[in-house]
């Protein structure tokens, strides 16, 4: 363990300290797709300093120009100031556990340091498999990289999910980066946290007078999270027979929704205000019995079917996917969050692989009048009112609610109240890994995920997973492009309940 890293007020306005970012697995997908894009753009609007540099580690055995050919081709559209300062990047080839490697690596930073006065500041990057973090976390640590705040520097982890694949491979990867790194130095990404219009759900919940107080039992009937992807697995198979969607999307992303929209105002808008209520949320979500599963949770699976007009193929004929797999690429479950803002309102949650749309988003319906004083004939048209936050794609904010329909009569009507981020702000919203990448370097923890985070959200789908495990509920089959397995339909209709879906 090292000394804690000094508490940083967040403030941008001396701009972005030096620094040398440590990418490992830099000759991976999820660098060129991610890391590299985030970055180029960070540079070409003048957020990173020049005193900044990457260094690129993996075992692909390439020099410094390999690299720099891969930043500038992983980037397209970047311009001179992306590739003046991909000529400062460099490149160490070498086995993660291999003390060579460590050395190279020492003397590439210091050089660094010396070349482009990155000032002894480090962001190391795991972005590796995640079977190397413990392993790279103890070597960073035996080789002296690893420790906190010396003389003003600052030494930082950024640590890609999955976080273990269940409580206990969790508790042990814990374990094991902080052997070297304290928890402050620790940024875990969930990529979820740095979408502007998750962190919006802040802004609509707590600058806002007139969302709060209806932001409760008395008012609220229930909540749907829905995460909907038409892609399935692309080529990523292997990986997700090792996951599946309750370990891809629901014990991360929906829980970082989740707890945001549904915690307390917290006292300070800061990195321990926030996160400390979220994990008061996820601590109030009950945890179901192994029993209960069956009646909370449905499991799906696509086979074949179609998506946007084009055929596409089940699961099981996926690249790297075992033809008999029962790995769940759907999932609908229904929680309760036990505490006395919530009791006794519902929230459903809903994620798949190859539904019809891509989007995300949080509905929040509420209970009716507790009186209609129209005719039931009149109100035909009426549906619940109900909040509709927009995630992605078409990012904003919709209200339903009825109006009277222009006539002789009173006749109502559902109408929609429709906030749409593209037309009040015409930038388009940053890549969420610019935004995180950037609060790493400035040391902002507020949107990265603390370990009780963590822990508590695989407590949360513990038992959903070991009873799936065990075998204990059935695998439905969906077709590709339709919303999952009837079974989910039954999940919230036996509640008298229907999902909301996106529109396409
Ligand atoms: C990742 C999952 O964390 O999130 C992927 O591993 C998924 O399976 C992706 O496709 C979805 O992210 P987004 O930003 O497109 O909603």
């Amino acid at each position: 363990m090292t000394a804690a890293e000094p508490a940083t007020d967040g403030s941008r306005a001396a701009g972005a300290p030096p620094v040398a970012i440590v990418v490992f697995g830099a000759s991976g997908d999820l660098t060129q797709r991610k890391i590299l894009p985030a970055l180029a753009h960070l540079v070409e609007r003048s957020m990173l300093p020049r005193a900044f540099s990457v260094v690129g580690v993996a075992r692909t055995p390439w020099n410094d120009e390999d690299f720099q050919r891969v930043a500038i081709q992983s980037v397209p559209d970047a311009g001179p100031q992306w590739r003046e300062a991909v000529s400062r990047f460099r490149y160490v080839a070498g086995e993660y556990g291999h003390p060579d490697t460590f050395e190279s690596l020492r003397q590439v930073l210091e050089g660094a340091d010396q070349e482009h006065g990155t000032a002894g500041n480090r962001l190391f990057y795991l972005a590796t498999l995640p079977a190397m973090f413990g392993v790279l976390a103890d070597a960073l640590g035996k080789h002296g990289m690893a420790s906190a705040a010396t003389s003003g520097r600052f030494t930082r982890l950024v640590v890609e999910k999955p976080f273990g694949r269940d409580l206990e491979s969790a508790t042990a990867l814990d374990k094991d980066l902080h052997r070297s790194f304290d928890e402050s130095q620790i940024y875990r990404i969930d990529h979820y946290m740095g979408k502007e219009t998750v962190q919006n759900v802040l802004a609509l919940r707590f600058a806002n007078a007139v969302f709060e107080p209806v932001w409760n039992r008395r008012y609220v009937d229930h909540v749907q999270i829905t995460v909907a992807e038409s892609i399935g697995v692309e080529h990523r198979g292997g990986f997700y027979e090792t996951a599946g969607a309750l370990r891809d999307i629901v014990q991360n992303h929906v829980m970082a929704v989740l707890s945001l929209t549904m915690m307390e105002p917290p006292t300070r808008v800061d990195a321990e205000g926030i996160r400390d209520e979220k994990v008061k949320l996820l601590r109030a979500v009950e945890i179901l019995d192994l029993d209960q599963v069956a009646t909370h949770a449905v499991r799906g699976q696509y086979v074949a079917g179609s998506v946007d007009g084009a055929r596409v193929a089940g699961y099981r004929e996926e690249d790297d996917v075992d033809p008999a797999s029962r790995i769940e690429t759907f999932v609908a479950m229904r929680l309760h969050v036990d505490n006395w803002r919530w009791a006794g309102v519902p929230v459903y949650v809903r994620t798949g692989k190859r539904l019809p749309v891509r989007a995300t988003e949080v509905a929040l319906q509420f209970r009716p009048v507790p009186h209609l004083p129209f005719s039931g004939r009149l109100a035909r048209a009426l549906g619940p009112n109900t909040l509709i936050v927009r995630i992605q794609p078409d990012e904003g904010i919709c209200l339903r609610f009825g109006a009277k329909v222009p006539g002789q009569e009173f006749r109502i009507q559902d109408v929609a109240m429709d906030f749409s981020y593209g037309a009040t702000f015409p930038e388009p919203p940053h890549d969420a890994y610019e935004r995180l990448l950037l609060d790493a370097v400035h040391g902002d923890p507020t949107l990265f995920i603390r370990t009780d985070e963590v822990d508590q959200a695989w407590r949360i789908v513990s038992p959903i997973l070991d009873a799936w495990e065990a075998g204990e509920a059935p695998l439905s089959r969906y077709p590709a492009g339709t919303w999952g397995p009837e079974e989910a339909v039954h999940l919230i209709g036996r509640d008298g309940r229907q999902w909301i879906d996106p529109a396409p």
